[in-house]
C-alpha cells in the first residue's frame, strides 16, 4: 500500500507546503521513501526524492520549499524492489518529459521492464511505479495524446493499482486512473486534487468526487473530466459534500482500525493472490522448502499460530513434515542441529521481533537456509533472509494482527497448493469472495456471542487439528483486546486437566473443519455434560449443532479453505467485545506492535 496525492492550481505558487502536508496525512500509507515533483509553468519539472519517512527527507530535500503549477507527492510502502532512491517514488520516463506515482501492485512488472530496457527506455530502478510512466511511455512516444496513452497502458498493465501522471508540455493538465487501488478526487476554488484516500484532500476542499475501478480522470484547475478506461467514453459524476470527520476518514468511515483492517481482508487477500501467481520470488522459496531436509516454521504471538496452520497445511497437501515452533525456544531445541540441508521459514508481520531475529542470528552460522514471511519491506527479517515473500497487507495500524495474520495463513496454503500431492487444486479465484462473505454473514452472530461470552472473566477455544492455531489465535485476539482470559488449546487435551474449569454455563468455544466435525462433538460432549456451554464455529454440520447451544457458521469451502474463513468471526468476537468493554481495540493496554526487545 502506497499514497499518491496530485494537484492542479490555476496559478504558479509555492506548492512544496501542500504536498508535505498532504504526504503526512498518507504517511500511514507507507514510509519507506517520499518524493514529490511539482511543474512549474514553463514545463520545468523539480522532482526530489530518497528514502526514509517525510519529515527526515523534507528537512534534507526542502520539499516544502518547492514552486509550481502542477504538483505530486507519493508515499511508498515497499513490496518487490527495495526501498532506494531509484525505487523512491515519483519517477520521471526515459528523457524526463513525464512524470508520475503509483500505488498497488503491477504483477507483470518484471516482463514489462525487459520489454521497456529492449526498446532503448531508460529504466533506473526496479519499481513497479516506474513501470506505469514507461508503460505510458511508449504510447506517447508512438504520437498518441495522454489520455489515448494511459488507456493503452492499462491495458499493458496486469494487477491491482491506481496512478498519477503528468505530461511537462500538457499545461494545466494532470491525469490519473484507478485500476484496483483507493482513488479520490477534490474539487476546490481554483485547483483540483487527485489522491489514494481522504485524509489528505479534507483540509483543502469538502467537494469530492469518488473514482470507480475501471475509469481515468483528467484534472484541470477548474474541472475534472472522468472516462472509462475500455472505451474513452465520457462518465457525468458530480462533487458531492463530504460531511464526515477527519478522523472518519482516515479509518475509512469505520470507528477503529481493526474494523477497517477486518474489512480489508478481501482485498489484501486479492492482492497477495495475484501477487504470488507472478511473482518470479516463489519458485526459488519453494525449491529451498522441497529440497531441504527438515523444514521449520517459526514466528512469535500471532505469527506462530499462522506457522501452526501452515504446518498443517504443507503436511496435509504437500506431504512435506514442517515443524511450527516458537521462536525463543528455536535456538534451545533445533538451532544446534542445524545443518546446511535445513530450510526454516521465519515469519513476521514487523520483520523486527527480537525473539525471531535472535533465532535467525543463532541458525544462520549453521548455513540452513533462511526464508522471510513479512509485511514490512526493508525490515531486518527481509535482510537477513535468502529469499523472502511479503504479505502484501500495507500498514496495519491496528496492534491486534489481523490482515497480515489472514495473508500469513493464505500465504502457507498458496504454497502448500503449489506443491500440492493429494485431493484437488484450490480455485484461487474464490477465495477473496469467500472471505468477504464470511465477514458479512458472522459479523452478527459473533456480536451475539461476544454479547453471551462477555461477563465472563475465563474461556478456552479448542481447536482440533488444523484449526488448532485458529483456536489459539482467537484466544489470542480476545486476551490483547478485551483483558479477559482465553486459552486456546488442542480440544483432545482439554480432557487432561483443563476439563476441571468447566462448570454450569462455563463457556468454550470449539473451532472446527469440516473433516474433524464427528471428532469434535465428543470433545463437545466432555464440556456439556459437565455443564459447560458449548459454541461452535464450524460450516454447517447437522450432528455437531444437535451438541452445541450456539453456533457460527462460516461456508463450508472444503477442509483447508474453511479453517482460513473461521478466523474472521472470531477477530470480530474480540472486536465486539472489546468495543462494549470500553475498551480501544486498536491501542490495548500494556502491549506493543513490535517488539524489539529480549
Ligand atoms: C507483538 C504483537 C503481536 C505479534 C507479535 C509478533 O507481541 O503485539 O500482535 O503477533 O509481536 O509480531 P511479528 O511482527 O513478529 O509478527
Amino acid at each position: 500500500m502506497c499514497g499518491i496525492f496530485g494537484i492542479v492550481m490555476a496559478t504558479e505558487q509555492q506548492l512544496g507546503g501542500v504536498l508535505l502536508d498532504a504526504g503526512r496525512r498518507l504517511a500511514y500509507r507507507g514510509y519507506d521513501s517520499v518524493g514529490a515533483a511539482t511543474i512549474d509553468r514553463t514545463g520545468r519539472i523539480d522532482l526530489r526524492k530518497d528514502v526514509g519517512k517525510i519529515d527526515a527527507v523534507n528537512a534534507q530535500l526542502h520539499l516544502d520549499e518547492m514552486t509550481g503549477e502542477r504538483g505530486i507527492v507519493q508515499l511508498r510502502w515497499a513490496t518487490f524492489g527495495a526501498p532506494s532512491y531509484d525505487n523512491a517514488q515519483p519517477h520521471f520516463d526515459s528523457d524526463g518529459d513525464l512524470v508520475g506515482a503509483h500505488n498497488g501492485n503491477i504483477v507483470n512488472n518484471v516482463e514489462l521492464r525487459a520489454e521497456f530496457i529492449a526498446q532503448g527506455m531508460t529504466v533506473r530502478g526496479t519499481n513497479d511505479g516506474e513501470s506505469c510512466v514507461h508503460a505510458v511511455e511508449r504510447y506517447v512516444d508512438q504520437g498518441l495524446a495522454m489520455t489515448e496513452a494511459i488507456r493503452g497502458a492499462a491495458h499493458d498493465l496486469n494487477g491491482d493499482y491506481a496512478f498519477v501522471i503528468a505530461a511537462a508540455g500538457e499545461r494545466g493538465v494532470m491525469h490519473a486512473i484507478k485500476m484496483g487501488s483507493g482513488l479520490v478526487v477534490g474539487i476546490g476554488d481554483g485547483f483540483t486534487c487527485v489522491s489514494s484516500d481522504l485524509p489528505s484532500i479534507l483540509p483543502l476542499t469538502d467537494r469530492i468526487i469518488r473514482i470507480y475501478d475501471g475509469e481515468m480522470v483528467t484534472l484541470y484547475p477548474d474541472r475534472v473530466e472522468i472516462r472509462r478506461v475500455a472505451d474513452g467514453t465520457a462518465v457525468a459524476r458530480n462533487a458531492e459534500p463530504f460531511t464526515e470527520g477527519m478522523d472518519a476518514a482516515e479509518k475509512g468511515g469505520y470507528p477503529h482500525f481493526m474494523l477497517k483492517e477486518i474489512h480489508e481482508q478481501p482485498k489484501v487477500a486479492t492482492d497477495l493472490i495475484h501477487l504470488l501467481s507472478a511473482s518470479p520470488h516463489v519458485d526459488p522459496f519453494l525449491d529451498a522448502i522441497e529440497s531441504a531436509r527438515h523444514v521449520y516454521f517459526v514466528g512469535c504471538g500471532t505469527s506462530y499460530h499462522a506457522c501452526l496452520i501452515g504446518a498443517g497445511y504443507f503436511n496435509r497437501i504437500a506431504g512435506i513434515p514442517a515443524v511450527a515452533m516458537l521462536a525463543p525456544q528455536f535456538n534451545e531445541t533445533i538451532a544446534r542441529t542445524l545443518t546446511p540441508d535445513d530450510a526454516i521459514v521465519f515469519v513476521s508481520q514487523s520483520g523486527e521481533t527480537k525473539d525471531v531475529l535472535n533465532a535467525v542470528n543463532a541458525s544462520r552460522p549453521t548455513g540452513a537456509r533462511i526464508l522471510g514471511v513479512l509485511n514490512v519491506i526493508g525490515s531486518a527479517l527481509m535482510h537477513a533472509s535468502d529469499h523472502y515473500l511479503p504479505l502484501t497487507c500495507g500498514y496495519e495500524i491496528s496492534v491486534p494482527a489481523t490482515k497480515t495474520f489472514l495473508n500469513q495463513v493464505l500465504l502457507f496454503l498458496y504454497l502448500a497448493d503449489r506443491l500440492r500431492r493429494t485431493g484437488d487444486a484450490i480455485d484461487w479465484n474464490h477465495v477473496p469472495g469467500l472471505i468477504a462473505e464470511t465477514i458479512a454473514a458472522t459479523d452478527g452472530p459473533a456480536r451475539a456471542v461476544a454479547a453471551l461470552l462477555n461477563p465472563h472473566p475465563e474461556m478456552y477455544y479448542l481447536g482440533y487439528g488444523l484449526t488448532l492455531g485458529v483456536a489459539m489465535e482467537g484466544a489470542l485476539k480476545l486476551k490483547e483486546i478485551t483483558y479477559a482470559h482465553c486459552e486456546g488449546m488442542l480440544s483432545s487435551e482439554f480432557k487432561h486437566g483443563p476439563l476441571s474449569a468447566v462448570h454450569d454455563g462455563y463457556p468454550v468455544l470449539f473451532v472446527t473443519a469440516p473433516e474433524d466435525a464427528t471428532m469434535m462433538v465428543n470433545h463437545v460432549n466432555e464440556v456439556t455434560c459437565r455443564g459447560g456451554r458449548a459454541i461452535a464455529v464450524a460450516a454447517e454440520d447437522a450432528l455437531l449443532r444437535k451438541n452445541v447451544s450456539d453456533y457460527i457458521i462460516v461456508p463450508n469451502a472444503g477442509q483447508d479453505v474453511t479453517v482460513l474463513l473461521a478466523v474472521l468471526p472470531l477477530q470480530l468476537i474480540s472486536y465486539h467485545m472489546s468495543v462494549t468493554r470500553g475498551i480501544d481495540p486498536d491501542f490495548p493496554r500494556n502491549l506493543s506492535k513490535t517488539l524489539t526487545v529480549d
